[in-house]
């Protein structure tokens, strides 16, 4: 099917967008991961691909791969680190990269060779931190790669949206607002642009609205392809 009406103002583009969430395994069938379903960085991947861009999608293991066949190439991934080693490989000759995926920001220390059992109530498990994906991106890719980073926040939004950009060297952040019903694993949105510039809202209250606003500023700052 040949998409005639939808104006191809990305093209020339290549977008790279990790999204869903990562599982850090603890034994042979338990994670730590976080209610994120990837839809974020499937909208934003599939409007994109509409627009003309060319996308790589890294995904965590809960998302079911969009199946467009030209214009897209999907890689699933289990933990963080998997993440950060794939998006590494896509790297090099992306414009623009999205990190919308919702990282565990922290990893069992050790993993069981063998299914803890429940007799061992009372447990206690170490963790260690993960390698941050989007930071790590922002560092290793080329001078002028537009570097776009989400913020799900409870409270003071603007504020730590802001203070995440600055921290890893994004262009922008789009802060949002996650909690009962907004945020994770539903439609419902409410996000603000955060980047140099200042702040502005952004339009509409669903994640789609919120993909096509992102995508509107991208082919406004679009760095020359
Ligand atoms: N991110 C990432 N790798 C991580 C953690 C976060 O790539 N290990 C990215 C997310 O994809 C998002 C941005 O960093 O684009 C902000 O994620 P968020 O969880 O809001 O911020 P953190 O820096 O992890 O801080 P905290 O969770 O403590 O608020
Ligand atoms: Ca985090």
């Amino acid at each position: 099917l040949v998409d005639l009406t939808t104006p191809k103002d990305l093209a020339g583009l290549r977008m790279l967008i990790t999204a869903g969430s990562t599982w850090e395994y603890f034994d042979p069938v338990r994670v730590i991961t976080n209610p994120a379903t990837g839809l974020m960085g499937k909208l934003l991947a599939g409007q994109a691909v509409r627009r003309g861009a060319e996308v790589a999608v890294v995904a965590g293991p809960g998302v079911t791969p969009l199946t467009e066949r030209t214009g897209l190439v999907w890689d699933t991934v289990v933990s963080a680190e998997e993440m950060l080693a794939r998006a590494l490989v896509r790297l090099p000759g992306m414009h623009v990269v999205v990190g919308t995926a919702a990282v565990s920001d922290f990893r069992p220390a050790k993993r069981a060779e063998q299914k803890v059992h429940k007799a061992a109530v009372g447990l206690s498990w170490p963790v260690e931190p993960n390698p941050d994906v989007i930071r790590t991106l922002a560092e290793q890719a080329d001078p002028g790669t537009l570097m776009i980073g989400f913020a799900a926040e409870t409270d003071n939004i603007i504020e730590s949206a802001q203070r995440k950009r600055v921290d890893k060297k994004l262009d922008a952040v789009v802060a949002n607002r996650v909690g009962l019903g907004v945020g994770f694993g539903t439609g419902a949105h409410e996000a603000w642009l955060v980047t140099a510039d200042g702040v502005e809202p952004m339009p509409g209250h669903h994640k789609e609205e919120t993909a096509t606003a992102l995508l509107n500023w991208v082919a406004r700052h679009r760095p020359p392809a």
